[in-house]
């Protein structure tokens, strides 16, 4: 980092999903990070977008206060705003947006906007205070995995980042809640999944795994095959998900890394990279993580695993993003719209 640009001041707005999210950055140093959620989705089983947004609503001023209260900072100090500008649930991004604006319209100060699927690649650049933090070098790949994409990322550089392959139905993320909600482990089934296949085995049941070619994913033959197994077996016994939900969580698990990690040893072999970072929701997976872990050992890769706090929405990685999007010059216009969908 030059000089120049140690001691400017971000403040990240977070706001695509079901997490209110403000922090403040000084240069790459994390000052800040405060995370609202919502529980009120959990009764409906997913994020109802309409309660989403009225949720950001109530908490996006209590939120970003706190985040510049604990900064040890005053909203006169912040030289520029970085928000979500999408993808995600426009309702949701409309509060960050929007909010954004005003307070870029009484401070002055200019805004930057973030991509949420680049801002979950650069969380690898958050640094804390006193950290010895070791980055990612340029290029590197990174698997971005979460409840709604399923991507291998080549990163040239902060500011240039191609998706060289990418789910082509359902997300990994989408595989474990999908699965785990048929076998009533509530939502997200995730974290669930991940619980109980450490109590499992892992190769008791054989999933469907997708030939397609290239570097792209498919899920969704896996969550049919899933589907057939319980069909099957509950025909023959109506205990059975009760009597083997962990071997089939653990064997759930164990095919979604393998698909995943199979693509990414692909394109690293093949643009002879070895900096392999991870990054979105299913980061978490302990199982996951563990495998990065061990293609590290095996193939001399050098892998990027984001702590626990900056692997699901948070504004942290947003001020990051923003913080690198400054510098570079971009500043946002005050007409600037959400945008759902995805775009890189
Ligand atoms: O990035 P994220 O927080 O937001 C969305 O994209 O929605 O990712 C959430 C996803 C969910 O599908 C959740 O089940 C999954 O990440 N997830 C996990 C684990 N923790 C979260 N999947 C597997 N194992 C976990 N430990």
């Amino acid at each position: 980092m030059t000089s120049e640009y140690q001691d400017i001041v971000i403040l990240g707005i977070e706001s695509s999903c079901d997490d209110t999210s403000a922090a403040v950055l000084r240069g790459n140093k994390l000052l800040s990070n405060v995370i609202a959620s919502q529980a009120v989705h959990t009764a409906y089983g997913g994020v109802v977008p309409e309660l989403a947004s009225r949720a950001h609503e109530q908490n996006i001023v209590p939120v970003v206060s706190e985040a510049v209260r604990r900064a040890g900072l005053t909203l006169g100090d912040i030289d520029a705003i970085a928000f979500t500008r999408g993808p995600g649930l426009l309702g949701s991004l409309l509060v960050g947006t929007n909010f954004a604006k005003g307070l870029s319209l009484s401070l002055g100060k200019p805004m930057v906007e973030v991509n949420h699927l680049h801002a979950h690649v650069l969380a690898h650049f958050i640094t804390e205070e006193g950290e010895e933090h070791d980055a990612p070098k340029f290029p590197f790949l990174c698997l971005l995995v979460s409840g709604g994409n399923s991507q291998i990322i080549l990163v040239r550089a902060a500011n240039d980042m191609e998706i060289i392959g990418q789910t082509i139905d359902d997300a990994a993320g989408e595989a474990f809640d999908k699965c785990a909600k048929v076998m009533g482990l509530g939502y997200p089934g995730g974290p669930v999944v991940n619980r109980l296949a450490h109590e499992g085995n892992p190769k008791a049941f054989a999933l469907s795994k997708p030939n397609i070619p290239g570097y792209d994913y498919s899920f969704s033959g896996l969550k049919t095959s899933f589907l057939y197994t319980l069909r099957d077996e509950l025909a023959q016994n109506p205990n059975f998900i009760e009597e083997r939900k962990a071997d089939l969580c653990a064997s759930l698990q164990a095919t979604v890394i393998e698909i995943l990690m199979k693509k990414l040893r692909k394109a690293a072999k093949d643009l002879g990279i070895k900096q392999i970072a991870l990054a979105g929701g299913v980061s978490a997976n302990t199982g996951l993580r563990a495998a990065f872990e061990d293609h590290a050992r095996r193939y001399g890769w050098k892998i990027f695993i984001p702590k626990f706090a900056y692997t699901t929405d948070n504004a942290a990685m947003v001020a990051m993003n923003g913080y690198f999007s400054y510098i570079a010059g971009e500043r946002c216009p005050l007409d600037a719209v959400p945008f759902a969908r995805v775009t890189m």
